[in-house]
């Protein structure tokens, strides 16, 4: 049979027994990086198993075999098989679909990765089952071929919120893992795509990991949801810009079929629609810089372009010239530098940004929320290209949300008598020329949150240096224009709003 005719079959007796072998076997990612060693994993993940393969020969014992099946991708003696896998055995898989059997031997048509994850509720481990990766094919994807959890699903999940909520969508499900992400915090998920081999791995994942409340729908952005509306939208897009010509892979993993950055304008100007008052949706995409029109212009009108209104909250966190990225998405399908087919890639992928005169494409996360009730109130469009602080921004994301809403509900009367406090995760640093009476930098510096370091003036610093709950903001002002010997209305009139900033980028907090 060729193998691409076979479809996940999500069995649900079948997953549990699989389920409790693979947690029989030990087969976690710790594991199985402590069995191969660091090198190897890594060499794993970028698409190279020999080394992986190497470190684990000779051996026959479960986690071996498993790892060499299930994650590497080989043919396997059945006699093995059937050994790791005392529940399942090899006809289990075969009837999962996610390998072939004949008298002999297992072929795996499917990878199934353990996958560790921390979250504000705590640290578990999933296995995700996908399409055989590049490390297991050894050649170029398919163009259907249904993508593993990634860096960009990683990152997506981590900035998802982690508070509780009813409604949950997760557009371009994929093999599921931003669904089952979601269904920590969210009552029930509808998961889509259009790839029917998806929505199967979806819920063959969701059974594998008995995480219940995930339904399926096939269908192209929001037509299989319409007149539905969600408190949660999740979405890692296919919003890789590919030229629409022949002889390029048009990949359904990674590519909505849209010119240029299209899919994400889709995407940005239509979720309002299904989301509900005070409902929020996060986002990854690219954006194209056209001629002078830069890219995080473009999204803040792609948003301008919301049936309803958004509250905006968009992060670049990179830039590529057009000739970066065409050699990061030709290499990614699994076309090699060197090759003729790379060269002619390469050159649609020029033509075809010259077309639409794209200078630059940016990468990042996008947040969007429906107000409660009147207009948006939010809109921060920056660029952070640092390296971000090691946990997730989810919980992050949310306080400064709350933070936010709270600052603006007060007035300056209102700000200046509340009492506020430094973040613990806050600290100062202060440059100096040698020998100066007075440093010429002071710095702020978060250890948490997006890792931001920003540059203060005595005012501010010795206003967040006082900032310990005790007195409220308008007296602690007071003191220091005596301090300073500024005027006193003039400083509070400089500092409020950079106070109000402070809290929703969470270097102060409310005290309560
Ligand atoms: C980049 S993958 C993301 C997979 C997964 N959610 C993750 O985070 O790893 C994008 C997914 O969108 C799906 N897709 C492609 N075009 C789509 C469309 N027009 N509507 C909905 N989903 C689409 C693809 O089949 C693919 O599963």
């Amino acid at each position: 049979m060729n193998p691409r005719a076979q479809l996940p079959e999500p069995d649900p007796d079948v997953c549990r027994s699989l389920a409790d072998d693979l947690r029989e076997a030990g087969f976690t990612s710790a594991a199985l990086r402590e069995a191969w060693g660091e090198t190897p994993d890594t060499a794993v993940a970028r698409g190279l198993r020999s080394p992986a393969l190497r470190a684990l020969s000779g051996r026959d014992d479960a986690l071996a075999v498993l790892g060499r099946l299930l994650v590497l991708g080989m043919p396997e003696p059945r006699a093995s098989v059937d050994r790791a896998l005392p529940r399942t055995g090899a006809s289990g898989l075969a009837k999962l679909g996610l390998a072939t059997e004949d008298a002999d031997a297992v072929t795996p048509v499917a990878i199934v990765r353990p996958q560790s994850f921390a979250d504000e509720h705590g640290d578990g481990e999933w296995w995700v089952a996908s399409d055989l990766d590049e490390a297991a094919l050894q050649s170029a994807l398919p163009e259907d071929h249904v993508l593993g959890v990634g860096g960009a699903s990683l990152t997506l999940a981590s900035l998802q919120l982690p508070t509780p909520s009813g409604r949950g969508l997760d557009l371009g499900t994929g093999c599921g893992i931003q669904a089952l992400r979601a269904r920590r915090s969210v009552a029930h998920v509808v998961a889509t795509d259009v790839s029917e081999r998806a929505l199967r791995f979806t819920r063959l994942n969701a059974l594998l990991n008995g995480v219940d409340g995930i339904e399926t729908r096939l269908g192209s952005l929001f037509e299989p949801v319409a007149g539905r509306q969600f408190d949660r939208v999740v979405s890692n897009p296919p919003f890789v810009i590919t030229p629409r010509v022949d002889g390029v892979p048009a990949y359904e993993y990674r590519d909505g079929g849209m010119v240029g950055d299209g899919l994400v304008a889709a995407v940005v100007s239509q979720v309002g629609a299904v989301l509900a008052p005070g409902g929020v949706a996060q986002l990854l995409g690219n954006w194209e810089t056209r001629g002078g029109d830069v890219g995080l212009d473009r999204v803040r009108e792609w948003v301008a372009g919301s049936p309803v209104p958004l509250d905006a909250w968009v992060v670049e966190r990179e830039v590529l010239d057009p000739l970066s990225y065409a050699e990061l998405w030709v290499r990614d399908g699994g076309t090699l530098p060197g090759t003729p087919r790379y060269a002619s890639l390469i050159d649609a992928w020029l033509d075809d940004f010259s077309a639409r005169d794209v200078s630059a494409i940016g990468f990042g996360y996008i947040l969007l929320r429906r107000p409660e009730t009147g207009p948006a109130t939010l809109a921060r469009f920056e660029r952070m290209p640092q390296a971000l602080p090691d946990g997730g921004l989810g919980a992050h994301l949310a306080d400064a949300l709350t933070a936010h809403d709270r600052q603006t509900a007060l007035d300056d009367v209102e700000l200046a008598a509340s009492a506020l406090v430094v973040s613990p995760d806050v600290t100062e640093a202060r440059h100096q020329l040698p020998g100066a009476e007075a440093p010429t930098v002071i710095e702020l510096r978060q250890g948490g949150g997006f890792g931001r370091a920003i540059a203060v003036d005595p005012g501010l610093a010795a206003l967040v240096g006082a900032c310990d709950g005790d007195l409220p903001v308008g007296v602690l002002v007071g003191a220091i224009a005596q301090l300073l010997e500024v005027d006193e209305v003039a400083l509070r009139d400089d500092l409020l709003p950079r106070v109000r900033e402070l809290l929703v980028t969470g270097f102060l907090r409310f005290d309560d």
